[in-house]
């Protein structure tokens, strides 16, 4: 039980700080901010747990029952603070031509300098956290080391779970170690007689902005998610995507799986969709099909460097899962569930008389009593979603009961197969392979999804989201595609296969054609099958499906009619896409890899000659 607050000590005599330039960064971040106090984070159990202590008596959270979900805490956000805020977010490269038209762009000399004036006293009354993290298993040619300054126990407690933390991080940096700069304050200082807010942030100021020539992160007024906890979507997918162009790697916004076969067989895939897209569901899938097994890499990103064989290796840079909770259910996901059984962080569930949390779809049956997340009274006739559509959880990942053996390997896991897949009610068929990488880049180019409650803004909406990566990539798209297809030039390249899938199709009744979930896994076994040329396909034009009789469906209770509809590729519809891939692509002007217009043009081609 969390019954004691303990306020963090000045200075700990365990922590040795070699490196100068660290040093010398906190005390620049110190003199700016004003905290009242600093704190060297250990990355230790007790130091977690005095996390845990401050939010819940700062009000910020409650334990929960800790017989039903030990060492658990619900967290409720302010409503002005629960999601990403992909308009507020900023790529600030020397020009706006190398953060591109996708990006939200500021000159760094300009948005510097307003980000000074944020910062500066934004501290006052709190205790300001370093927490040095490794992004990656420590110790892997493929991790990277990230220093982040906050002033949120809420983020240091997420970041224990989330990334690697502490002393071994100070270690593997020793006197001159190369790390990325986050800096991030909710911005909200305290007078000395102020009541603290439950979740402080800044309802008028939110800025997350990226500096990826000098590798630096500022996030300013955002207590939430990828806004604050700066090693992941900042750290991890934007600045590292412009170091995976400078050094010739791939950071994605992928989940890792290892796919078993009867035989024994294994292989790995990577799988990109937009966010609350069912990532960590396929990441973590029950297979149907008798005598598969998926294993869990990782279940949000990917870093992928080749190895000495020329075969793509991924490592999971992360270390938990901050994963959507609404949908999250035994039948969903029994391995998400049972993940969450403890030492989790709740964020903007609701929670029921007996100190549990709860959210739409974790049960069938709706429970009778409930706080939703606005600590309002709920009952199942409440006109209202009890828990927040993003709201989250925070799980270590070795608690996941289908974690792979390996998914801390310091060399990665090679890749057979890589998914692109996105929200699409028409057109896009269940699964397609691409002809070569070329294509496959371009169907990954090509990628749009309707968009979800993990980024704030209108839900529901269609969009180009290339690789799952619009809100993440740290530079040009057009230059992003390039590097793709560099990637695939790579001499003595063993590339893997590139598909697109799409379990969201609707009929014209808007009921889904797929059932998905564990289903899915008749999809992986087509894609494994492929990879091992023991399976066929029929070649279309949008690239190759699986004919009848390729796909197992065995046991699977779905008219035939639903199953033509799902692989049947519509020419029609495809031939209306076109003009608004042209439309899309025309943002990149003369960053556009010539390779895309071409293969827009050979799509074309091929569809009018059907
Ligand atoms: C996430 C996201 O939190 O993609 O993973 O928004
Ligand atoms: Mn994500």
């Amino acid at each position: 039980m969390i019954d004691r607050v303990v306020e963090p000590v000045a200075g700990q005599s365990s922590l040795i700080i070699k490196h100068k330039n660290l040093k010398q960064w906190v005390g620049e971040v110190a003199a700016l901010c004003t905290p009242d106090r600093i704190h060297w984070c250990d990355g230790s159990q007790e130091e977690y747990q005095m996390m845990l202590r401050l939010m819940v008596h700062g009000g910020t959270a409650v334990a929960l029952n800790a017989e039903k979900r030990p060492n658990s805490i619900l967290v409720r956000s302010s409503p002005a603070d629960v999601a990403r805020v992909e308009d507020q977010t900023y790529i600030c490269s020397k020009t706006r031509e190398e953060a591109g038209p996708t990006n939200n762009w500021e000159d760094p000399e300009s948005m510097k300098a307003r980000l000074k004036e944020l910062f500066s006293g934004s501290m006052a009354g709190r205790t300001m956290f370093v927490v040095p993290y490794s992004m990656g298993p420590i110790g892997s040619p493929i991790s990277k080391i990230g220093v982040e300054i906050s002033d949120s126990p809420y983020v240091v407690a997420n970041m224990h779970i989330m990334a690697r933390v502490g002393a071994k991080v100070l270690d593997v940096m020793g006197a001159d170690g190369e790390f990325v700069k986050g800096l991030h304050s909710v911005g909200a200082p305290l007078r000395p007689d102020d009541q603290d807010s439950a979740w402080p942030c800044n309802a008028q100021n939110k800025y997350i902005c990226h500096f990826p020539e000098t590798r630096e992160i500022w996030s300013f007024g955002s207590g939430y998610g990828g806004n604050a906890l700066l090693g992941k979507k900042c750290h991890a997918l934007r600045i590292a995507s412009a170091q995976a162009r400078d050094e010739g790697w791939l950071a994605e916004h992928m989940l890792i799986l290892k796919l078993t076969s009867p035989e024994g067989e294994v292989k790995y895939v990577t799988g990109a969709f937009p966010s609350a897209c069912g990532k960590t569901n396929l990441a973590m899938l029950i297979p149907t099909v008798a005598g598969w097994k998926v294993e869990t890499i990782g279940d949000d990103i990917a870093w992928m460097k080749f190895g000495p064989d020329g075969r793509l290796y991924a490592i999971n840079p992360e270390a938990g899962f901050f994963g959507v909770a609404p949908g999250t259910g035994m039948k969903s996901n029994p391995n998400a569930i049972r993940t969450l059984s403890r030492n989790s962080i709740f964020t903007n569930c609701a929670i029921s008389p007996e100190g549990d949390v709860w959210w739409e779809g974790m049960t069938e049956e709706k429970p009778a009593k409930l706080l939703d997340w606005l600590r309002r009274r709920w009952n199942p006739q409440s006109n209202r979603k009890a828990a927040h559509p993003n709201a989250r959880f925070t799980v270590p990942a070795r608690q996941c009961p289908s974690i792979a053996p390996e998914w801390e390997d310091p060399k990665g896991v090679p890749i057979d197969a890589i998914l692109f897949g996105g929200r699409r009610a028409t057109t896009v068929p269940l699964v397609v392979e691409s002809f070569n990488w070329q294509h496959g880049t371009f169907l990954g180019a090509i990628t749009s999804s309707e968009t979800t409650a993990a980024a704030a803004g209108k839900v529901g909406q269609l969009r180009h989201d290339p690789m799952a990566m619009l809100p993440f990539c740290g530079y040009n798209m057009g230059d992003y595609f390039a590097h793709w297809f560099e990637m695939g030039k790579t001499a003595g390249a063993r590339l893997p296969k590139i598909y697109y899938v799409n379990w969201f199709r609707q009929d014209d009744k808007g009921n889904f054609l797929w059932p998905g979930f564990g289903e899915n896994s008749r999809v992986l076994k087509w894609i494994f099958q492929r990879c091992s040329g023991k399976v066929g396909a029929e070649e279309t034009p949008i690239g190759r499906v699986p004919k009848a009789g390729d796909l197992d469906v065995s046991g699977l209770d779905m008219p035939e009619q639903s199953l033509n509809q799902l692989l049947a590729v519509d020419s029609a519809a495809w031939l209306a896409e076109i003009p608004l891939i042209n439309k899309f692509f025309a943002r990149f002007g003369d960053h556009l890899p010539e390779a895309l217009t071409q293969e827009v043009k050979d799509l074309e081609e091929r569809l009018r000659a059907k």
